[in-house]
Parts: structure tokens; sequence; C-alpha cells
């Protein structure tokens, strides 16, 4: 603060005393002497004029305008020292940077404190992917160390795919059951090494032995990779993973299982793995956001195995590499736990899938009988290794048979009738694929029965 001269002469002080004392600064001696020794031995009369002048001075100083000044110079430049304080602490270590999110989460407002803040967001997401790893893992009754978080069941193929090589001449088994995309990706890795595709024709009522002796068949010297599913998707089946990839192991061919359907829907699918990689969908019976699967892998190939997307974690071991994609959206990953979580708590996985089978079964005899009534002919499929929640009943001929055909049903009954529903092919014939989950209750089936089959049985007809 600077005192003007005007100052002085309100406090009665002589122009000629103080142009002598002109380059002294501070009150002469006189009024050192008068002046109190603390604001109460103020007398009374003086303390208007004290507030008078404090207020003088502060409006003179401009410290409303200096106040506002600080305040937005301080909050910008708490961004910079942040980020600058977190690339220091990352010399320390994991353990100091954590601790320094963690409180910044506690203490930063809005978008910082929910994690919409990139700055806050993605150096902290491998923890949390890891901390939901270990949590899919319990889920499924593996090891969080044997368990990768890919997209979905393609992306889980798509990267065992990617690790492996071919001899020239090499063969990759599949089956007649194979999803179709996930076949697709076998044959182009059989195209790139100059290898070939074989498929092991499994017939619909195969049971355990005769599915295991059909792919087993197809095995020889030029194996290099057999891709089978737990759950086949066009028609509900099971396959004996199990023993296909025991006997795979024992002629050191490595074993891809498409487990797409059977996260939720089969109670621990890993339990009895013989097999060295693999992958299931969390996106279908678990009810987790779309995108979130898992890729589980043991053994020598697991060393092998990337995430489709190259970023920073790169070099980490496996299955820490699949924890950073670039900025790939990864909240689907860390909802997934939530999703099983309220099933367990809600009905318990047990309870569900029970509720799951019966109705599935319901849903088969009500709709199957209304088919049969309708053509005459009986609707019911018999399927070996049948899986619990879902069951196939037989459309009437002439639809659905190839798996265009059985797509364009669908996209019309969607159409024509507001219904969503499956419709599969399988060796030239059409059917219904049904399924049952919590969220389904009988009338879903009385319904289709009542109002969509009447409409099949015309379209099949041709009308
Ligand atoms: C057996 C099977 N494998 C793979 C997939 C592919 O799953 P996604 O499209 O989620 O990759 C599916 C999808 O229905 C499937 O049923």
């Amino acid at each position: 603060m600077v005192r003007t001269l005007k100052g002085h002469e309100r406090h009665g002080g002589h122009r000629a005393a103080e142009a002598g004392r002109a380059s002294e600064a501070g009150p002469d001696e006189q009024v050192e002497r008068r002046a109190p020794e603390s604001p109460t031995d103020l007398p009374k009369r003086s303390w208007g004029a004290v507030l008078k002048g404090t207020l003088q001075e502060f409006k003179k100083d401009e410290l409303t305008d200096r106040a506002a000044a600080l305040t937005y110079y301080g909050i910008l430049a708490l961004f910079p020292a942040l980020l600058a304080l977190i690339s220091l602490l990352g010399v320390i270590g994991e353990s100091a940077t954590q601790r320094v999110l963690d409180n910044i989460q506690k203490l930063a407002p809005g978008a910082a404190r929910d994690g919409r803040s990139p700055v806050v967001w993605f150096p902290a997401l491998p923890q949390r992917l890891a901390a939901a790893r270990v949590e899919l893992a319990d889920f499924l009754r593996v090891s969080a160390g044997d368990l990768a978080l890919v997209p979905n069941a393609s992306a889980g193929a798509s990267v065992v795919y990617a690790a492996l090589t071919l001899r020239p001449g090499g063969e990759i088994v599949v089956t007649d059951h194979g999803y179709g995309a996930v076949t697709m990706g076998a044959e182009r890795l059989a195209r790139r090494w100059g290898g070939r595709v074989r498929t092991a024709r499994v017939p619909l009522n195969a049971d355990e032995d005769a599915a295991y002796d059909a792919v087993v068949a197809e095995l020889g010297d030029a194996t290099e990779l057999v891709v089978v599913d737990q759950i086949t998707s066009a028609t509900a089946r099971r396959l004996p993973v199990e023993r296909i990839g025991a006997e795979a192991r024992r002629r050191g061919i490595p074993v891809l299982v498409d487990g797409a359907h059977a996260p939720g829907l089969l109670d621990a699918p890993l339990a009895d793995a013989t097999y060295d990689v693999w992958t299931g969908n969390l996106h279908k019976w678990g009810c987790a956001p779309r995108g979130t699967a898992a890729l589980v892998a043991r053994g020598p190939l697991r060393e092998r195995l990337h995430p489709l997307i190259d970023s920073w974690a790169a070099a980490d071991p496996y299955p820490d590499r699949f924890d950073q994609q670039g900025t790939i959206d990864a909240t689907s990953y860390l909802a997934a736990p939530t999703s099983l979580g309220f099933i367990e708590r809600t009905w318990g996985w047990p309870a569900a899938r029970r509720y799951m089978d019966d109705l599935a079964d319901y849903g088969a005899s009500v709709i199957g009988s209304t088919v049969s009534g309708l053509t005459g002919a009986d609707s019911s499929v018999d399927v070996g290794m049948p899986v619990p929640g879902m069951r196939l009943v037989r459309l009437p001929d002439g639809l659905a048979a190839d798996r265009i055909e059985a797509d364009a049903l669908r996209d019309r009954v969607a159409l024509e009738l507001g219904v969503e529903a499956a419709f599969t092919s399988f060796d030239g014939i059409g059917y219904m694929r049904l399924s049952a989950h919590v969220y389904n209750t009988a009338a879903d089936y009385e319904y289709f029965a009542e109002e969509c089959v009447p409409a099949l049985g015309k379209w099949a007809r041709g009308n």
C-alpha cells in the first residue's frame, strides 16, 4: 500500500515538516508516540474514521478485482499443476500415483470425480479392469491370471487366429455346427498360410460318443488347430469339448473352444477344461452390456496371444496387456460384474437357470404343439446333448432352408408381426430357436404360438 500526502494532511501534520521529511517513510515521532498500541486503545469516536478509511483504501486498492483475479488464476493453474504432479509421481511408482488419484477423486468436483475427466479416467483404467477381471474370473471359476477381456467371442477367436502360423498344407478342424463368422476367421487363417479347413459333420442327434468320434475322425498329422463350440448357435446343442480337448492335447494340437453361449447358461463352464483357449460372451446370458467377453488361455499358446489393438501395454504379460486398448470404451467390462451380481442377488444363478430351463421347455411345448397342429407333422427335434435354456422347434417345411432364408424370416417376423425371434437352419431344415431368460414369461411363448405361428404356416404355403 502507498501512503499518500492526502492521508497525512488528514492526520493534522504540518506541510513544512512533511516536506522536510519527504524522503522518510512512515509517521513522524509525535504521531508514533500518540498512536494507540492496539485497536482497543482507540477512542470510540475514532472507529468511524477507521472504518471509513479502511473502506476507502479497500476500494482504492481494487481488492475485489484482485481477489477475483487470484481465484481465477488459481483455478486455472490447478489442473496443469495436477498434471505435472501426476507425471512426476509416475517416476516414484504406481502406489504413489494411485494415492494421488484416489485423493483427487475425493476432492475434485463433477467430471473429475466421477471419472469423465480423461486425466483421471485413463491412468486408473488398467487397475479398474484388473479388478473387474478378478470378479469375472470368480464368476467363471477360473484364475484371473488366465482371463483377458475382449469385446466379443468373435474377437476372442480372432486373437487366437492372429497368434498362429500354419505350416503349408496345415489344417484347421471345425464342425458343421460352428458359428459362421468364427469359421470364416478359421478359413481366412488357413488361406493366409496356404492351409485348409476340414469340417467334421456331426448329426444333430449325435450323442456324446458319436459327436466325439465325428470330430476326432478329422484329426491327423496335418491338424494344427481345432475350433469347436461348447454350445452351438444354430442347433442349440453341446459338443463334448472336454473329451475332444483331451485327445487333441494328447496329440499336441491346440484347441480353441467357442463358448460364446456358455457364461451364465452353464455353471462353471471351464470346470473340466482340457483345452488351451476358450472364449465366451458375458453379454449374452450374463446380461452384461454389449461388448463384453472373456478369453481364457492356458498352456504355451497364451504367451503368443495379443489384443487386436496394439497399445501401451503391449510389452506387459498376458492378460494385463489386454487392459489397455487405446481410447476404446471399456465401460462394458467394468459394468459386467454388476450385471452378473444383479442376477445372483435377485434370484441366484442356480434358481435363474432352473427357471430358464423350465420356461424353455414350456415354450417348446406350447409353440411346438401349435406348429404340429398346423402342419400335421411332428415339430419336436431330437437334439443330442441338449443345453439348458434353449430349445429347437422344427419349422413348417419351406421355411428357413438355409441361413440366408432364416435371417430373412427373422426380419419378416420382426417387421410384419412385431416380434423378435431367432430362426436357424441346419442340413437344409429350418428351426425356430427358443431361448428363455429371467425376463421372459410364459406369455411370450403363448403370444408367439397364437399370433405368429398361423402366419408362419401361411408363409410356408407361399402366401
Ligand atoms: C457359438 C457362437 N460363437 C460366436 C458368436 C459371436 O458372438 P459375438 O458376435 O458377440 O462376437 C456367437 C454369437 O451368437 C455364437 O453363438
